[in-house]
């Protein structure tokens, strides 16, 4: 199955981030835990060059645990700043004010020596659709109070919302557009359902899915559903149908009712916690 998918409006997504990084000093980058590099636009690291950074793995409570330490340490490497976040649940939320004061440090520095103190660190939350950015604002800034950008180099019509006195949050985030550089990419935003599923035929993405989890977590499905792996998963997927009494009149097996079952199975975590990406 083909799983490219570009809406228009991205190109003006594209052109609102690149005038809202001129006035931010940090980017607090999405990425979706489940499939960290799929989930992200690398581009990132071009429109956001000589920005502070901090990635935080969200969604991190529906991903493999240890999987969720291996692409923290990956993304350190990197240069970046990591937390695992749960944005639901506000868990994590808590350590990210003093990360972000690690992760400017040398901005900070820099202000003191120019005689500058108590400038906020003004932050951007970045990410591709769906990955949790309204989640997260809402979460991190809670009850913070909104105030409008009404004084010199604010743009006009900004709102900034003052976390403390040391962070500004722009209210409005940066959406990235996923980047289709392979099937797979498309593919996986496909299984956490990053995709809309009204152009997507389920009983392929549900045989994909198969494929994938005979791979990487082959018990989730077996436990879950009590069958045992077949050698196609189109007959994997028809055990599923037989255990969850998907049958249609005549004795036909509902496939789509199944593969349904099986995408939101594991979109809810009901799987169990997967991680469909290993770090390179
Ligand atoms: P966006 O602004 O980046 O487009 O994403 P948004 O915040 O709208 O979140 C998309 C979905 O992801 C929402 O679910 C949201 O609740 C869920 N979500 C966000 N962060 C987390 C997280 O850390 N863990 C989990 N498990 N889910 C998260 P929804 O089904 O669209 O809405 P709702 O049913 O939660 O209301």
């Amino acid at each position: 199955m083909n799983y490219q998918w570009y809406p228009g409006h991205m190109t003006k997504a594209k052109r609102m981030m690149q005038e809202n990084i001129k006035l931010i000093d940090l980017i607090i980058e999405l990425v979706d835990a489940r499939i960290p590099l799929s989930s992200r636009n690398p581009d990132i690291d071009g429109l956001g060059a000589g920005k502070s950074r901090i990635v935080l793995l969200n969604k991190s409570d529906l991903a493999d645990p240890a999987q969720n330490k291996l692409w923290k340490g990956w993304f350190e490497g990197q240069g970046a700043h990591v937390l695992e976040v749960d944005s639901r649940s506000g868990a994590g939320i808590r350590a990210i004010s003093p990360l972000v004061q690690e992760a400017c440090r040398e901005k900070i520095e820099r202000d003191r020596k120019r005689g500058i103190v108590n400038r906020p660190v003004r932050a951007m939350v970045v990410g591709i659709p769906n990955v949790g950015k309204s989640t997260f604002i809402n979460s991190f800034a809670g009850k913070a109070c909104a105030k409008t950008g009404n004084k010199p180099g604010v743009t006009k019509g900004k709102q900034w919302i003052c976390l403390n006195k040391n962070l500004e949050l722009l209210d409005t985030p940066g959406i990235l557009w996923p980047k289709f550089e392979d099937d797979e990419v498309g593919m996986r935003l496909a299984f956490i359902g990053s995709i809309n599923d009204e152009i997507i035929i389920m009983e392929e993405l549900a045989c994909d899915l198969l494929r994938v989890l005979k791979d990487l977590y082959p018990d989730a499905v077996t436990d879950r559903y009590g069958v045992t792996w077949q050698e196609e998963p189109a007959e994997m997927l028809g055990e599923i149908a037989r255990s969850r009494g998907c049958i249609r009149k005549g004795e036909v097996l509902d496939l789509k009712r199944a593969a349904d079952i099986l995408a939101d199975d594991f979109r809810s975590g009901r799987l169990g916690r997967i991680t469909l990406e290993r770090v390179p």
